[in-house]
């Protein structure tokens, strides 16, 4: 009985949501581990839309336990928010069926500030360009620990100490940004009016999923985010501040190493990154244009313009690696269609040298060139397509050679935002 991982295996918005609402179809309880709602994930399903950022994407399949893991940080009013508006779209969400492990760290308004703050002072080039959401001042708190969690909203007298704590540190540190301090009297009043809408999702999640496992259950481990804005192994700083790499999956929700049989690494068939930072394949011209509207590249919360570029093959080998991947998922493979030629990176040229990987030093990475090969378009349509037979020669060839650079098989491929337009080549659940 496989339990299977999803992870992002470039910069995030590779198509997660809508894999994980496919595949929780095989699932029982579809859990998320870490990220908060910097997350967007876009689902349709007969033409519905619905969006999601900080609620598991099983939620929509109905019958199924979603659970929010404690390596999330959750802005308690922002969930209920989206319990509300997922609900006008007809989807019942209640705690039988979500589940919040009662460890969770909470993001609190003065998380928000802080980060949006931050970034309005910082210089070019220091800048990340964060979802402006809180979620790296939660993090640093959940590590200072200094963070109010889910659990202590349950006590009054826990609640405040937990939050005079935070103040302590957060008070001097807005008066150096010249921001006011926090208004300690109405921050406790509103944590106290949020909490009897969160305290019934609380539940001891590690133990909940123990019983599962026991039952024979079957977990599907959604990851946010993508592998290249790990804290550790991405393009650090310009990062996300969680582990985002299969190995957390665990940790975040409470349970061993050997709850995961199988990662699954979601893998868009060119590369986007929204935000600062390094992106060797990027194509500021006319094909990056092509890209992102074809592919309708824009950020699910916050609105910005992705930057696109070309596939680049050296990246995602280095990330299925440091996640373990079995399999991929490719995603957009239709957005290529009509492309004449088709170009993938599979390595840098550096000093005159060619690596089969990005280096960790800002300055080594600033000298990489990628090295390119080329391949092949296809004038055909993909989009829609939903068996293997459907793909032209020349698609079916430019995969073939992803799954070659990248070491690692294709196991599902998908080819529109269409939960059914999706073709299934390997059960990651029954591998
Ligand atoms: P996530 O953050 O990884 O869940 O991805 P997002 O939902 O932010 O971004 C992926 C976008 O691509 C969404 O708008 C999806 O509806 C859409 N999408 C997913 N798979 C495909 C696909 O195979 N083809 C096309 N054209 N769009 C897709
Ligand atoms: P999904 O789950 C794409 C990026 C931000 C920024 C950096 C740090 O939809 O794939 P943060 O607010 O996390 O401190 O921002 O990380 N980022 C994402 N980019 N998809 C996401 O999530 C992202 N979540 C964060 O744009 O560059
Ligand atoms: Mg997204």
């Amino acid at each position: 009985m496989a339990n299977v991982v999803v992870v992002g295996a470039q910069w995030g918005d590779e198509g997660k949501g809508k894999l994980v609402d496919w595949l929780s179809e095989r699932a029982d309880v579809i859990a998320r581990f870490q990220g908060g709602h910097n997350a967007g994930h876009t689902l349709v399903i007969g033409g519905q839309v619905y969006k999601l950022n900080a609620l598991p994407s099983g939620v929509v399949r109905g019958g199924k336990l979603s659970v929010i893991g404690n390596g999330v940080v959750l802005d308690p009013w922002h969930l209920v928010n989206e319990i509300a508006k997922i609900r006008e779209q007809g989807v019942e969400i209640s705690p039988e069926t979500l589940m919040i492990a009662e460890n969770t760290p909470l993001i609190l308004p003065f998380h928000g500030e802080l980060d949006r703050a931050r970034e309005e002072a910082a210089s070019k080039g220091t800048k990340i360009g964060t979802t402006g959401r809180g979620i790296g001042p939660a993090y640093e708190d959940k590590v200072g620990r200094r963070c109010v969690r889910v659990a202590d909203l349950a006590d009054e007298a826990t609640l405040i100490a937990r939050v005079d704590r935070a103040l302590q540190h957060h008070d001097p540190l807005r008066k150096g940004l010249g921001i006011e301090p926090i208004d300690r009297t109405a921050l406790i009043e509103k944590l106290k009016e949020i909490a009897p809408q969160i305290l019934p999702f609380a539940a001891p999640v590690w133990k909940v999923l123990t019983e599962k496992r026991k039952a024979g259950k079957r977990i599907l481990f959604e990851g946010a985010q993508g592998a290249l804005l790990d804290i550790d192994f991405g393009t650090y700083p310009f990062v996300t501040s969680s582990n985002v790499i299969a190995g957390q999956a665990a940790t975040g929700v409470g349970l061993g190493p050997n709850a995961v049989d199988y990662v699954l690494g979601i893998v868009k068939a060119y590369t986007t990154r929204v935000g600062e930072g390094p992106f060797p394949t990027e194509l500021d011209d006319e094909t990056g244009n092509r890209l992102g509207t074809r592919g309708h590249e824009f950020g699910t919360v916050t609105g910005r313009k992705r930057r696109c570029g070309w596939f680049d093959a050296a990246l995602v080998r280095q990330t299925a690696a440091t996640s373990g991947m079995k399999g991929i998922a490719l995603t957009k493979l239709d957005v290529l269609d009509g492309f004449e030629t088709l170009k993938i990176c599979t390595g840098y040229e550096l000093d005159g040298e060619v690596v089969d990987y990005l280096p960790t030093a800002a300055e080594a990475q600033a000298r990489c060139t990628p090295v390119y090969e080329e391949l092949e378009g296809w004038s055909e349509s993909t989009e829609g397509a939903r068996s293997w037979a459907e793909l032209p020669a020349a698609a079916i060839k430019y995969v073939r050679r992803i799954e070659e650079l990248i070491d690692c098989p294709v196991a599902l491929l998908s080819t529109s935002p269409e939960r059914d337009d999706t073709i299934l080549v390997t059960d990651p659940f029954a591998d």
